[in-house]
């Protein structure tokens, strides 16, 4: 019972953050830029990362702790799959993107839309665009490792 809500908050919390960078980069922005205006554009853009970002924090937390907590239960680490460690390294990654987004281009970008400086604010979003896609693409390989993995082992 313990395991098994372990694992739905865990594929949850993967679901939420992995799902929702896949709305934005590949329905949400490519849709925004063609209908939009730069200051529509980035000021809807950066309420609705004001929004996802929140839930990003929350999904990691649940993601690590969920994950370690499963990890002790089967037993101890060393006897973890690969796929156990490959999965854990890679959200390492994506962790420390996730940070750097949030701590340089966002800050820049919501800087930049308060301050109505158009420019600097589409050159941010090109930067957190570049950085999703790479997060989304890391994050589509942790789910194939998370789900196939054990019967690769
Ligand atoms: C972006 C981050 C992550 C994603 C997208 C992700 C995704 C997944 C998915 C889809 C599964 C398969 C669940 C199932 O088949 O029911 C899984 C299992 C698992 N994950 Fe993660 N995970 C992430 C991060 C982590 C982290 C940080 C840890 C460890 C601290 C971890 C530990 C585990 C473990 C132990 C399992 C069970 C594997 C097994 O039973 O063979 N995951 N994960």
């Amino acid at each position: 019972m313990l395991l098994a809500s372990l694992f739905t908050v865990h594929v949850l919390s993967a679901l939420i953050w992995v799902g929702g960078m896949f709305f934005a980069h590949m329905a949400l922005r490519p849709t925004v830029a063609t209908v939009l205006q730069p200051p529509e554009r980035l000021t809807l853009l950066v309420g609705v990362f004001a929004r996802f970002f929140v839930w990003v924090k929350i999904s990691i937390v649940l993601l690590f702790l969920t994950g370690f907590w499963i990890i002790h239960i089967y037993g101890n680490f060393a006897k973890a799959g690969w796929h156990i460690h490959s999965m854990l390294l890679i959200a390492v990654i994506m962790t420390i993107i996730f940070g750097v987004i949030y701590a340089g281009p966002y800050k820049a970008l919501r800087y930049a839309v308060s301050l109505q400086q158009w420019p600097a604010a589409g050159a941010a979003m090109a930067t957190i665009r570049r950085l999703v896609g790479i997060n989304l693409v890391l994050g589509l390989i942790t789910v194939v490792i998370g789900t196939s993995g054990r019967f690769l082992v």
